[in-house]
């Protein structure tokens, strides 16, 4: 099924890619002549203090000598492209239109009172100690002052580390001795669904034993005490209370790291994947403009959390740097009640609205009164990310919240990717439910057998990419080695996601999903190893397996086999327990299997494919299990095999 751009999505496009032919064109375009096209539109997107000359040097095959570099001879502060120059021109348009957690809780600053309050912020993070190139870890909810935090930190050309607002003591601990950071901002309560989140507690429990973090700056969100440590915690409002609201940016090289942002891989703990700034700012900015088709009186809401990657390119940097009215929702989306987006989008007048797969999903099983009786007349582009997302939910994201007049991106991208890879482009894409489509102009896929082996034409394989583009990740924090091996180990000369893809007869990108051993929970990217390092740490578990099976709502849930210690009886309360405290929150167990022991090959190694196989309940297709130590075991398990959550 092929759906047309709707009429009024594709009249008065502000993007010059227009229609299909417009798109090829730029898309040959780019790959022709990459370091034309990627100079073309940094410079006429970006402030540059010194206007770059070099577009790409370096390549894939030469990644293991060090990371690759675009525009290396610019120098420029990204925040003068997301404030500074837009003074003039936007200087009282909206910047971030934030709504609190209760409805019609609103905020509004314009471009200038975010400046203003930016520079305040880094006057005071400078005063604070913070120089150029140190960390600041950032461990907020969504209020305005995390992305003004964010921005301050880039301002002073010092890097931002945002840890999600729902991650652990432990897990905070372990990020911000990973980046060595020396400052950490945060708030006293986070407030979410009408619920209050110890975000300064957890602050606190994180830092006993991490002498490197000399200074914690609390943002009040609520009228709560909260506990305080004088020689250590410093209130954000006494701290911009005494600041000047004007900053002179550092300026910087264009491959200054701008953040580094944690995320899950298939083994070990999880990477500090390092963005840098002037290729990150022009990709996020392009993207942005050109998936959305973004016009100037655009109400935009990406209803992302800030300590995902999607919060960083698609509610700070891109939206800003394109002088958009960015919308921040600190709230859930069902609270008050399942109509809380389509109240707010008739309350604002929200034009493009971007969420995640499991949302809608989530929202739809609701029923559709909750969106009718909202009027979403102002909408025009409807986005989609995280996770594939199955036609039956594209479908009902298309006929009812969008009422058959907008048009669907479903953007494919990574926290690795720093923006949009494959999405369809407003006004010129004709979309299928569930593809993502064709690549971005400066992306050039490639579908892989595992040998490395290209697929010619309609075929599925793995997700590859084969060209550098200037939003990639540069390298791991600390971990250059680990970068190589884990992104360009598998493919020579070649990017690998991590990512299957099917490719149909008109070239449309359909991911399947991950190949490797990495969950993708409600659109939350989580290592296997991450949970069975925790379930291991429980007293009665022996070994763990975790693997993850289809969830009609999650998109995937997390199985759990667990071998117990001795004769010992394991209680899943105390392994979600484990999971609560070393990860987060949002790391849930669905369905634990206690079996007798793990298939495994005779040198020992665990057959993750078969116990896959057997949590989606298809433990009648195992094939060939004679080359394990001990096939009895599989009998065992797949009697066993669990249900239910
Ligand atoms: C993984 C990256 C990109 C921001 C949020 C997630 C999956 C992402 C899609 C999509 C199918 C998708 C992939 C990818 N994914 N978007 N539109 N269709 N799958 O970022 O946490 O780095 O996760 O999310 O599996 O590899 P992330």
């Amino acid at each position: 099924m092929r759906y047309d751009v709707p009429d009024r999505v594709r009249e008065n496009a502000a993007t010059p890619i227009r229609d299909l032919d417009r798109y090829r064109e730029t898309h040959a375009a780019a790959a022709n002549d990459p370091n034309g096209f990627w100079l073309g539109v940094t410079k006429e997107r970006i402030a540059w203090r010194e206007e770059p000359t070099l577009g790409l040097e370096g390549d894939f095959h030469g990644i293991a000598e060090g990371p690759l570099s675009w525009f290396g001879d610019g120098r420029l502060n990204v925040t003068e492209s997301c404030l500074d120059r837009h003074l003039e021109a936007r200087g009282d348009k909206v910047a971030i239109l934030w709504e609190g957690d209760e409805p019609g809780e609103v905020r509004k600053l314009t471009y200038r009172e975010l400046h203003a309050e930016v520079c305040k912020a880094a006057n005071a993070l400078a005063a604070l100690g913070l120089k150029k190139g140190e960390r600041a870890i950032i461990y907020m909810g969504m209020v305005p002052e995390a992305a003004i935090a964010m921005l301050a930190c880039a301002r002073l050309g010092a890097v931002h580390s945002v840890v999600f607002g729902g991650f652990s003591a432990d897990a905070l601990r372990d990020r911000v001795r990973d980046c060595g950071a020396e400052i950490v901002i945060t708030q006293d309560l986070g407030v979410r669904g009408g619920k209050h989140i110890p975000l300064k507690a957890t602050v606190d429990e994180a830092l006993a034993g991490s002498p490197s973090v000399k200074k914690v700056l609390v943002y009040k969100r609520t009228e709560e005490e909260v506990p305080w440590d004088a020689s250590r915690d410093v209130w954000w409002h006494e701290a911009l209370g005494a600041a000047e609201p004007t900053h002179e940016a550092e300026i910087v090289e264009a491959e200054h790291p701008l953040f580094v942002l944690y995320t899950s891989g298939s083994t070990g703990r999880p990477k500090g994947v390092v963005h840098t700034s002037g290729g990150y700012i022009t990709y996020t900015s392009y993207t942005h403009a050109t998936v959305f088709d973004l016009r100037e009186d655009d109400v935009y809401a990406c209803v992302a959390d800030v300590g995902w990657i999607t919060g960083h390119s698609y509610i700070v940097y891109g939206p800003l740097a394109n002088g958009a009215t960015t919308l921040m929702f600190e709230s859930i989306p069902t609270y008050p009640d399942a109509g809380r987006y389509w109240d707010m989008v008739q309350r604002h007048g929200v034009t493009i609205f971007y969420t995640a797969p499991t949302a809608i999903r989530a929202l739809a099983a609701k029923g559709d009164e909750h969106v009718t009786k909202h009027d979403r007349s102002t909408l025009r582009v409807l986005g989609t990310v995280g996770e594939p997302i199955n036609p039956e939910a594209w479908v009902w994201y298309f006929d009812v919240v969008g009422e058959k007049r907008c048009t669907i991106v479903d953007t494919w991208w990574q926290t690795e990717t720093g923006g949009i890879a494959i999405s369809p482009i407003a006004p010129a894409t004709p979309t299928k439910p569930g593809s993502a489509t064709l690549p971005m102009p400066g992306i050039l896929t490639s579908l892989r057998t595992k040998e490395g082996a290209v697929i010619r034409g309609p075929g599925q394989g793995l997700l590859c990419i084969d060209h550098p583009w200037p939003g990639q990740a540069r390298t791991v924090w600390g971990d250059h080695e680990r970068f190589v091996a884990t992104y360009f180990g598998h493919v020579p000369g070649a990017y690998f996601t991590g990512d299957g893809c099917r490719r149909d007869e008109d070239g449309y990108h359909w991911i399947t999903g991950r190949v490797d051993d990495v969950l993708n929970v409600s659109g939350h990217r989580m290592g296997t190893a991450e949970f069975e390092a925790a379930i291991v740490s429980v007293e009665e578990v022996a070994e763990a397996a975790v693997v993850g099976y289809p969830h009609e709502v999650k998109g995937q849930g997390v199985y759990a086999y667990v071998v117990p210690q001795g004769g010992a009886t394991v209680d899943p309360a105390s392994l979600n327990g484990a999971c609560r405290t070393q990860i987060g929150a949002h790391a849930k167990i669905d369905r634990v299997q206690v079996v007798p022991g793990l298939p495994k090959t005779r040198s020992g190694k665990v057959m993750r494919r078969i116990l896959r196989k057997i949590a989606e309940g298809r433990g009648d297709e195992l094939g060939d299990t004679s080359t394990l130590a001990d096939p009895s075991v599989v009998d065992a398990i797949r009697d066993g095999f669990v249900t239910k959550d």
